[in-house]
């Protein structure tokens, strides 16, 4: 797997690539490599020639107090995995290379990033889809692999992708989970051991909420009510948010309609620690 840190190289290859017919595929990450970007890598190889995986921590998607000073980074071993999972290429541009002195363009998806993790987070999503964008733009991918665990990150870039009529196929992984529910995330290693073992009631809660509408619960917010019941139960976790939404639009869901598809979806602090989870509901 080759290193590209330059913008103009990482252009040079992606231009080359395709004159040679290949198609490309992407996955963009803020690194800390764990199985659920691996998976990622490995869905992107078995849909296209040549795997590209971007690592930058962008800035422009944290928000003032957020942590990007400290998110966890480890070039080292994200190199070895992302090299196993099948990647050709690592591509880790430097921030001012990507937002320069006097930087002055972004990207910003009205309504939909208002909502749920935007009303939390309100530049959040301008900073992914500016990011997204621009890595789009430098790579021109066949195909861009992004994952369900950020079910509102996906939602969004569809529909910049969309408006911008930017010529890429917008692939979904699954969540991929630790043994006992718990999605991953490179924002996991914050938490402490108790905080740790009590967020796997998030997962729980998921799972309630299926167990709920499979029994013929049709009311958004009796679902809500029990979830934040058990999750009430744990001492460390503090509730931002849970919704039931529609997946596409991610408007609220009062009453659960007969085939149709319902997002669960949560934002749970464990301390200074903030974790998004979800499930994806097809009521027959
Ligand atoms: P990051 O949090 O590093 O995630 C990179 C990709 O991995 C995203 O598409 C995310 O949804 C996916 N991912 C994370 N945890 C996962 C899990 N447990 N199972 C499956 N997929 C998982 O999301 C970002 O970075 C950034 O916002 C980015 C898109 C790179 C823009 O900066």
């Amino acid at each position: 797997m080759k290193i590209v840190a330059a913008i103009r190289e990482m252009q040079d290859i992606a231009r080359g690539q395709r004159l040679k017919g290949d198609t490309i595929g992407f996955v963009p990450t803020m690194g800390f490599l764990h199985e659920g970007h691996l998976s990622l890598i490995r869905l992107a190889k078995s849909r296209a020639d040549k795997i590209i995986t971007s690592i930058f921590v962008n800035p422009t998607q944290f928000g003032p107090g957020e942590d990007f000073s400290r998110y966890p980074r480890n070039l080292k071993g994200d190199t070895q995995l992302a090299d196993s999972a099948g990647s050709d290429y690592l591509f880790v541009p430097e921030g001012a290379d990507i937002y320069p002195e006097g930087y002055g363009t972004f990207v910003q998806v009205e309504e939909m990033t208002a909502v749920l993790e935007g009303k939390s987070r309100p530049t959040h999503f301008r900073g992914v889809t500016t990011v997204v964008a621009k890595l789009l733009n430098i790579i021109q991918p066949d195909v861009a692999v992004f994952g369900q665990k950020d079910a509102q990150q996906v939602v969004v870039i569809k529909k910049m992708v969309r408006d911008l009529n930017m010529g890429v196929e917008i692939v979904v992984g699954p969540i991929v989970r630790e043994p006992d529910g718990l999605a991953m995330s490179s924002r996991n290693v914050y938490l402490s051991p108790t905080e740790r073992t009590e967020s796997r009631v998030l997962y729980q809660s998921l799972l309630q909420a299926r167990d709920l509408v499979l029994k013929g619960e049709r009311r958004g917010s009796v679902v809500i009510d029990a979830m934040k019941k058990t999750i009430s139960t744990v001492p460390s976790a503090a509730i931002d948010y849970i919704s039931v939404s529609d997946p596409e639009t991610l408007r609220d869901i009062s009453t659960i309609k007969e085939g149709s598809s319902v997002l669960v979806s949560l934002a749970v602090r464990f301390g200074t620690t903030r974790l998004i989870d979800n499930i994806l509901l097809t009521i027959s």
